[in-house]
């Protein structure tokens, strides 16, 4: 069943976080449908503009709608990661998102009320979510390039003003973390302070993390075993993701992570068997450990075992 992202955060608000995973191709759709429903954690499929023009954005709402039907009991929320005002509208119009997320935080300030405002009113006359953001992240993003020292936490006043003259669903929060699988060096760190002074400002009001990916240690070591060049590959605490989503944080987004499992399968496979040219059975491996890394990631997040509860909120709305 395919829900906006609203209805998800409604029943999670405070207690867990909503894993919101990205996907660019068939093998990821199985291993993350498949791992949400071994975990039976309700969840978000997040696409980007880069993952809509990989090969073709119909072809990733026709796998959606297929999985849908091979999962059955699966809720989940489609949405666009970190669109431009132009592919909002596209997503808006295309009566298949259910949530888009404008990222307007290169923006001034104003600017930045404005382009989210024409979004939530499109997005709204369809009952569809919009997610902003507000402050920078640190790392690369699609569109915008951002260095370390360019990154701005958000201020939490500025959140207070932006949610209330943009009316967006949900808000997109920098806290010190950034995109990709080098996210610290020196003394960066994620700043909790922050999240509790937007919240205080915003009680009720689902927060959003970006660049939460934890780059296991494990996972670098076995790639770099395996002839990969990772150094000083680094990520986010996840035993930080529940005391988040109790300060608000209702989606935590995890993409390089599956990206990792990715490298790691390809490289030990090839590796292991350098006479191999079928692709088929590494994507099967693919696919298992894509879903023991999905089914892993929602204990840590809370949402593992909440399906049941949130097809139960649903009806009862
Ligand atoms: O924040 C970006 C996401 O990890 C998506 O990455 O734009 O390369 O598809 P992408
Ligand atoms: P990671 O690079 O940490 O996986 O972040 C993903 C993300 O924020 C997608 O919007
Ligand atoms: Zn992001």
């Amino acid at each position: 069943m395919i829900v906006t992202t609203a209805q998800l955060f409604k029943h999670a608000y405070g207690k867990y976080a909503i894993g919101a995973y990205n996907i660019n191709n068939a093998e990821q759709v199985m291993g993350l449908f498949r791992g949400n429903i071994q975990s039976q954690a309700p969840f978000i499929v997040q696409i980007s503009k880069g993952a809509r023009s990989y090969t073709d954005k119909r072809l990733l709402e026709a796998m959606l709608r297929a999985a849908e039907e091979i999962f059955p009991t699966a809720i989940f929320a489609v949405h666009l990661d970190h669109g431009d005002e132009e592919t909002c509208y596209d997503c808006i119009e295309s009566g298949f998102y259910t949530s888009v997320m404008i990222d307007a935080s290169h923006l001034p300030f104003e600017e930045n009320i404005a382009v989210t405002r024409r979004v939530v009113e499109r997005a709204h006359e369809k009952g569809i979510s919009v997610e902003a953001e507000l402050g920078r992240l640190g790392g690369v993003e699609e569109h915008v390039s951002v260095s370390e020292e360019q990154v701005f936490l958000t201020d939490p006043d500025q959140a207070e003003e932006f949610v209330r003259r943009t009316e967006c669903d949900s808000l997109a929060c920098a806290i010190g973390t950034s995109h990709g699988a080098f996210k610290f060096s020196g003394t960066q760190r994620l700043h909790f302070e922050v999240i509790e002074a937007i919240q205080k400002r915003l009680p009720g009001f689902p927060l959003v993390l970006h660049g939460s990916s934890s780059v296991p240690q494990e996972e670098v070591e076995r790639i770099n075993a395996a002839g990969g060049r990772l150094k000083g590959a680094k990520g986010v605490d996840p035993a930080q993701y529940l005391p988040a989503a109790r300060l608000g944080v209702c989606k935590i987004n995890i993409d390089t992570d599956g990206r990792l499992v990715w490298t790691r399968v390809h490289r030990e496979f090839f590796r292991d068997h350098p006479e191999v040219f079928d692709f088929r059975p590494i994507g099967k491996i693919f696919m298992e450990e894509y879903a023991k890394f999905i089914a892993s990631r929602n204990e840590l997040l809370g949402s593992a075992g909440q399906l049941e509860a949130v097809r139960a909120a649903l009806s009862a709305d």
